[in-house]
């Protein structure tokens, strides 16, 4: 799966990519975090959430109990959109299979959406603000919702959302009270 990605030619993005940047972690990993896609610190380095929307996750996680390479971090869309445009419907469906193929492979027991464009393409829902904190039960999964850890570096307030949001889903990923 990483060395299809790494050569993917399915949409225009493999066009301007350094390195495309398919999810890291664990197969088995109980908690599977997806974001929008790559920017400038991932695309250079081949790694999700490398760069300050990955520290500010990072540090969700630590804070939760939870350590970075006990999970798997993802996009849905795997290669960097000019100038962190967000992706086009068209880009989204090209990259699903991979998704879908990193959900089959892990496996998790808690899938979290981060931010809008996630949120639409995972679970074709609209509206972070309405949705986040939730549990959504699709397809025999389980998913939950929360913001954007870039969000978190413009808007200061919703760091303490984002952090309470991670922190309760380590909880319910163990099996813990909602
Ligand atoms: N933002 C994302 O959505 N994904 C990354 O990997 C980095 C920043």
């Amino acid at each position: 799966m990483r060395r299809r990605v790494a050569g993917c030619t399915l949409c225009s993005l493999c066009e301007g990519r350094t390195n495309a940047v398919p999810g890291s972690g664990s197969a088995g990993s109980r908690i599977m975090l997806v974001g929008e896609a790559p920017g400038r610190s991932e695309d250079a380095r081949g790694e999700p959430f490398v760069g300050a929307a990955g520290r500010i996750l990072t540090e969700a996680l630590e804070l939760a109990g939870a350590r970075r390479d006990s999970v798997y971090i993802t996009n849905v869309v795997k290669c960097r959109p000019p100038g962190n445009r967000v992706p086009t419907d068209g880009e989204r469906e090209k990259c699903m299979p991979y998704l879908e193929a990193e959900i089959r492979l892990v496996g998790p027991s808690m899938i979290c959406v981060m931010g809008n464009t996630a949120l639409g393409s995972v679970l074709g829902l609209e509206g972070i603000t309405r949705h986040r904190g939730k549990v959504v039960r699709k397809g025999g999964r389980d998913y939950f919702v929360t913001v954007h850890p870039a969000a978190a570096i413009y808007n200061r307030d919703l760091l303490p959302v984002l952090r309470a949001d991670v922190e309760k889903l380590v909880r319910l990923a163990e099996g813990g009270p909602a």
